[in-house]
């Protein structure tokens, strides 16, 4: 504050008449009145321009909803210039296989828009307060379909020998998977039952009362002779083999691959003729050409089971005893695996030697009854043995 200030502060009383006074006090009077016809005039103005002035060129923007979210547009915004937003959030759903990939694009529910619960246009405006709901499209899922399904069991093989024997029973497991119908993928596999291992016992010492049968096949080695080994090989079941030295000579190999299966080989003459039909020479031929090829045997098969005291002598001389069958299943007769377990169900018996062919001609049924009938001996309390555990 100034000296100045201060003094015209002072003296400012001392002008003041009476008159001035009383006319203050009158504008002091007066003053809220003049200010609420301000104010009414105001409010008048205001209402005359909001109902009269477009609201548009007033309120430039609008609050909506969009999926529930609070969104400043400019005013009259239509849908369609929503394009960019809405082609964001609303797709059609795609039918998609089990696994979850997609089969067909787009090929699901349309996606849905609706403007304050009501249908909505392209050309639909948006205005102050608006809600608008975009639902996406839904996803179809393809069909599916349940498969039930066994699982096989496994064998375990214990101990070491030319004696097999079925130790405790084997039992399948079951399992159910779900595929889908269009794209057969398989998505979830629940196994209900888990298998239980056939459990096999490998010995060359024989129990007491143990029922012994061999396994023999005959005029190989040959085109089945393959299938055969595989086929005892699923059930861990050793053989003897009755080969031609001439078959042998030209497949080595596979005798070799007999000889490492643990199975036994043995002589069935060079070219399988009826040997009581030859002179000594001869057959002394027949067998000795053969056993060069397949080396040390034990025994000789004459073909056809034809033989004579002269054979018997002639083979005794080379250390040859001789061996036929007790179950011919005639499986060179008859190609069936029905067949070949029907004869070995009416002929096995302890002791049994169960004569069937791996060469001669086509042995494929032969090869595939081989399980069925291995299966059976051991489900009939049967042991599997080679010719020379057999017969001691
Ligand atoms: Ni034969």
């Amino acid at each position: 504050m100034t000296a100045a200030g201060g003094s015209e502060y002072l003296r400012a009383p001392q002008r003041t008449s009476r008159r001035t006074l009383r006319r203050r006090r009158r504008q002091s009077r007066r003053r809220p009145l003049r200010t609420a016809a301000w104010a009414a005039a105001t409010l008048v103005c205001s209402l005359i321009a909001f109902f009269l002035v477009p609201t548009g060129h007033v309120n430039t923007r609008v609050i909506v909803q969009i999926n529930g979210a609070v969104l400043s547009l400019p005013a009259r915004t239509m849908v369609s210039q929503l394009q960019p937003l809405s082609a964001l959030l609303a797709r059609p759903g795609s039918v998609l296989d089990i696994t979850g990939d997609v089969i067909q694009l787009g090929a699901g529910t349309e996606p849905q828009r609706q403007l304050d619960g009501g249908p909505v246009s392209a050309t639909s405006t948006l205005a102050e307060g608006d809600s608008l709901l975009i639902r996406q499209g839904e996803h179809m899922l393809e069909g599916i379909r349940r498969v039930a399904q066994t699982i096989p069991y496994q064998y375990e093989v214990k101990g070491k020998g030319s004696i097999v024997s079925l130790a405790q029973a084997g039992a399948p497991g079951k399992r159910e998977l779900f595929k889908g119908v269009a794209s057969n993928k398989e998505a979830a596999v629940f196994v209900l039952r888990q298998a239980q291992n056939a459990v096999l016992q490998k010995s060359n010492a024989r129990a007491p009362g143990q029922k012994l049968v061999a396994l023999t096949f005959d005029d190989g080695p040959g085109a089945y002779t393959q299938a055969v080994l595989d086929a005892l090989a699923t059930r861990h079941v050793p053989a003897t083999f009755f080969v031609l030295g001439s078959a042998a000579a030209a497949n080595k190999s596979m005798i070799e691959k007999m000889r490492a299966a643990g199975h036994e080989i043995e002589n069935h003459s060079w070219n399988h003729p009826d040997l009581t039909t030859l002179s000594e020479e001869q057959v002394r031929s027949q067998l000795k050409r053969t056993a060069e090829v397949i080396g040390s045997s034990r025994y000789l098969r004459p073909p056809y089971g034809s033989s004579n005291d002269a054979l018997k002598k002639l083979a005794a001389g080379l250390d040859l005893r001789l061996v036929f069958w007790t179950v011919d299943t005639l499986d060179w007769k008859h190609q069936d695996v029905n067949w070949i377990l029907n004869k070995v169900k009416a002929g096995a018996k302890p002791g049994a030697i169960i004569l069937m062919h791996d060469g001669g001609g086509n042995r494929k049924q032969t090869a595939a009854a081989i399980p069925l009938v291995v299966d059976w001996l051991f489900s009939q309390g049967y042991s599997i043995t080679t010719v020379k555990q057999l017969l001691g």
